[in-house]
């Protein structure tokens, strides 16, 4: 089944500079032909830190993700799931775009449909019918502060004891209102989490209880520095910043 070719050539070759700057770190490889093939929002770094937390995370449970789209994220954690021979990934959206049938054709593509279930609903629902232990959860749906907020507290409950809950597009880096007042209210060290990091627009918090692993954060002070930098390289300098 070959992937859809989507985007302009400056799509094509964004996600050629994020497949090559995927191979630069450990077990790239596994994610840089999705990066390549498969359009979407996730930094290089993010992607190899998804596929770290799925394949290695010591906590029995299977990933959750909230929000599939054509998934570029999913086939990261499908890999960690598969390279770990670890338990399958319930990839839930509901495809408000249309996107199922391209989800289903790349999880084919790339060998991946036995790693995944498709779940096309929203992730309330599916969360309140839910009952089985999670090692982790990427959050990366709705974005408003309602949605995730939502999202966050009903999948948190979910978890394993040191599973991870990592919350997309809720830092500085590319943060998104919604999901960064999210990670300012509920992510913290406390009666929940234990530890709490970021990486990319990641924000990630471990769930208290278990063993004293955390994700490896490769790229994290390069690849986050060139992005922030760009950030600022872009800003206007006269106007509304001056
Ligand atoms: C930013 S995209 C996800 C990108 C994807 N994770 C990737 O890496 O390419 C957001 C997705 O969230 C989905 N979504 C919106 N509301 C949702 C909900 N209530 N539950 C689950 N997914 C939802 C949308 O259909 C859309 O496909």
């Amino acid at each position: 089944m070959p992937v859809r070719r989507v985007g302009a050539w400056k799509d094509r070759a964004r996600r050629a500079v994020d497949a090559v700057v995927a191979l630069s770190m450990p077990n790239g490889r596994s994610v840089a032909a999705p990066l390549l093939l498969v359009d979407g929002y996730l930094y290089p770094h993010e992607a190899v830190f998804l596929y770290w937390v799925a394949r290695s995370a010591p906590v029995d449970g299977v990933v959750v993700e909230v929000g599939s789209m054509r998934g570029r994220s999913t086939l990261c954690l499908a890999a960690g799931t598969r390279d770990g021979g670890r338990e399958r990934v319930y990839a839930v959206d509901p495809h408000r775009y249309g996107t199922s049938d391209e989800l289903c054709e790349n999880l084919a593509h790339f060998g991946l449909t036995g790693h995944v279930e498709v779940v096309v609903d929203e992730s309330i629902t599916i969360a309140l019918r839910w009952h089985n232990p999670v090692r982790a959860v990427f959050v990366d749906g709705d974005h408003s502060f309602e949605a995730a907020y939502a999202d966050v507290i009903l999948w948190s409950q979910h978890l394993a004891p040191g599973g991870f809950l990592l919350l997309h597009d809720s830092t500085e880096l590319n943060g998104f209102n919604g999901p960064r007042q999210v990670a300012s209210v509920f992510c913290h060290v406390g009666v929940l989490f234990d530890k709490i990091g970021t990486i990319g627009s990641i924000t990630w918090a471990r769930r208290k209880g278990g063993a004293d692993w955390s994700p490896p954060e490769h790229g994290k002070w390069v690849v986050d520095g060139i992005m922030s930098s760009l950030k600022w390289l872009r800003r206007p300098t006269t106007g509304l910043y001056t």
